[in-house]
């Protein structure tokens, strides 16, 4: 089945534009959300629930997650889950609706399987993604874990930055069942600067801080927060970032977002600018999996993100100590039933809980 993929509509959609073509896919999967019957049988095809994993108090049925950026709104949650997802990553969200860079801002390139990106943050503001996931996807009816990925707004300063994280938070916390914090977008001016000790340490507070009140004033378990952070950071910065996040309760790491670093694609490639994913940043990826896991002594959850496209790379992260994996580029390349065919390969590795 993969090879229908592979062989027909992989070369169908990378013959648009790759924004086109995304919308192109967005739409089927928005579809496919709306078609009970067809989201069924997709379900009954690809669901794979054999290997779940426990982690920050919340049962993941498979290690295999959609990472932040494919679904930036919440539209087509269910039939993520239908592909066989464990959990899924929604957002960049920001307090308000922004419509991100200029198109073109996505781009493809198949002779290294890498994907640039500068979409910005295009998303359509925190209470109306809230509210599509309240009416959509309630808590009631789920079987996975959501996440909320949350940043900033491309017009605010970095001095007001925790502002527009917290106001995420508190739209979002009652729909997620955790939050992400995005300090690690290349596309957003500045962002990066946030995992600088003296921009973090009051972020992190103040996050924690909003999250112990959301927790008093809703009766609810503390809300599980995730950093995402960047592959280009320093081993000494990635050793301040564990600090505080040991310091300030995080829950757990994503690493990584994509990166600016073009040392691992030839130079005549991936030139536009923006954040590189894909395979030219599976390497990088895992080494920043494998430093943090070694340098927290295995006590930081990491979910590992940055170039899977098969059993094997799927593999490498986990072998480096991420409890849990997200992809976006490898479901471009691959097609929706790799999701199927690494939650398998997982079937006898995975039993693992923190
Ligand atoms: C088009 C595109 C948009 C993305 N948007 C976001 C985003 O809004 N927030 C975020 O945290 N990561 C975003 N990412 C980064 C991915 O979540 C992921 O960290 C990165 O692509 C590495 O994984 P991959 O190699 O499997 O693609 C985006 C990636 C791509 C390709």
């Amino acid at each position: 089945m993969s090879f229908l993929y592979e062989k027909i509509f992989r070369p169908l959609l990378f013959k648009l534009e790759a924004e086109r073509a995304h919308q192109i896919a967005a739409f089927s999967m928005r579809i496919l959300g709306k078609a009970s019957p067809l989201r069924g049988l997709a379900s009954l095809y690809c669901r794979t629930e054999s290997s779940p994993v426990r982690l920050f108090g919340l049962d993941f049925p498979n290690p295999v997650g959609l990472a932040a950026g494919m679904d930036k709104n919440g539209e087509f949650i269910q039939s993520a889950f239908a592909l066989g997802f464990g959990h899924v990553e929604i957002g960049t969200i920001t307090p308000q609706r922004q419509l991100g860079n200029s198109r073109p801002r996505l781009f493809r390139y198949p002779s290294v399987g890498g994907i640039v990106n500068r979409m910005g943050f295009n998303n359509d503001g925190a209470e109306i993604v809230a509210d599509r996931i309240k009416r959509n996807y309630p808590r009631e009816k789920r079987h996975a874990p959501l996440g909320i990925n949350i940043g900033k707004a491309k017009t605010t300063d970095l001095d007001q930055a925790a502002e527009d994280y917290i106001t995420c938070f508190k739209i979002a916390a009652d729909q997620a069942d955790y939050i992400a914090i995005n300090i690690s977008s290349p596309n957003t001016r500045s962002l990066r600067t946030l995992q600088k000790p003296d921009r973090l340490e009051p972020l992190l507070a103040a996050i924690n801080q909003a999250r112990k009140d959301f927790s008093a004033k809703m009766g609810r378990q503390r809300v599980p927060v995730l950093l995402k952070i960047s592959p280009d950071e320093s081993f000494r910065a990635l050793d301040v970032v564990l600090e505080l996040a040991f310091l300030h309760k995080i829950d757990g790491i994503i690493a990584t977002n994509s990166t600016v670093s073009r040392a691992e694609s030839n130079s005549a490639c991936c030139t536009e600018a923006g954040g590189l994913s894909g395979l030219p940043l599976r390497k990088r990826s895992t080494e920043v999996v494998r430093y943090l896991a070694k340098a927290s002594g295995g006590r930081m959850p990491i979910i590992g993100v940055g170039g899977i496209y098969d059993t094997i790379s799927a593999g490498e992260k986990l072998d480096a100590g991420a409890s849990l994996i997200q992809l976006y580029s490898g479901f471009v390349y691959k097609g929706p039933l790799l999701v199927k065919s690494l939650a398998r390969s997982m079937v006898h590795r995975c039993s693992n809980s923190i």
